[in-house]
């Protein structure tokens, strides 16, 4: 099917970074067992308490910055130069993806290493900076917040239509480490349904999607991904 598809198009979660040594958020383990999401990932949330929002933010950008992309976000580097289009659409802010190699990454909840002002809005790139507990705008001296997409708040502005135009065209929507539960992204599911198009799964465990999509793949993303790559049929030698 990958061989054919011509266009692909991928919707990854927390799941592909787990093997970077990055908690997923839903299950034992995960970042929001045993803690509410709405009293860290709200607009509310960090009006009432921006240093505790802050600390869990703070917390998550050095997670991240000690991890490596793994097997997973490398293969799909390797099946976008592959295939004649490729769009990678995520829901994960750790910028693994990019760090692996993938250029042109949709975002959907924006990224931990962006920042931006509570008063003027301006985005700064804040990658490898460590931060105090409650920044100030270097600009005018508002409060800044994580450049991430809190629940309750709209998607970056242009992204989703880019990710929702893919999942209509490509031939194949892959669907990996994600729960599915969490929209407008899990949307795009239905979205490429909708549009008859082939939607394939790869996850540890079933979700609401399971039974939805044309094929599940139950495993490992840093394992299976890498084992489809070796089954497409290698790359044309390049001319000498
Ligand atoms: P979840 O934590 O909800 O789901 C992670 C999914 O990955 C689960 O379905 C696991 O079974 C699966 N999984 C775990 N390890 C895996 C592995 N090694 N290989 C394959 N699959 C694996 O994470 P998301 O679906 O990404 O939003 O969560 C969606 C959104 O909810 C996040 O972007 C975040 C969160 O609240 C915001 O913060 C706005």
């Amino acid at each position: 099917m990958l061989a054919q598809a011509g266009e692909i198009a991928v919707l990854t979660g927390a799941g592909i970074s787990a093997e970077s040594g990055i908690p997923t958020f839903r299950g034992l383990g995960g970042l929001w067992n045993g803690r509410a999401p709405l009293s860290l990932a709200t607009p509310e949330a960090f009006a009432h308490d921006p240093q505790l929002v802050w600390e869990f933010y703070n917390w998550r950008r050095e997670l991240v910055a000690q991890a490596e992309p793994n097997a997973g976000h490398r293969a799909l580097v390797a099946l976008a130069g592959r295939v004649d289009r490729f769009t990678l659409i995520t829901q994960n802010v750790d910028r693994l993806h990019q760090r692996a190699g993938s250029g042109d990454v949709l975002e959907l909840h924006g990224n931990l290493f962006e920042v931006r002002c509570t008063g003027c809005h301006r985005t700064f790139d804040q990658t490898g900076i460590t931060l105090p507990a409650l920044p100030h705008c270097e600009a005018c001296g508002h409060l800044v917040r994580p450049g991430v997409v809190w629940f309750g708040e709209t998607l970056p502005p242009g992204i989703w239509e880019s990710a929702e135009a893919a999942v209509r065209r490509a031939g194949i929507l892959l669907v990996i480490g994600t729960s599915a539960v969490v929209f407008p992204a899990a949307g795009l599911v239905a979205i490429a349904r909708g549009a008859g198009r082939t939607v394939i799964e790869i996850n540890l465990e079933a979700t609401p999607i399971s039974d939805e999509v044309d094929l599940v793949l139950r495993g490992q993303a840093a394992e299976i991904l890498p084992e489809l790559l070796n089954r497409l049929s290698p790359p044309p030698l390049a001319a000498t």
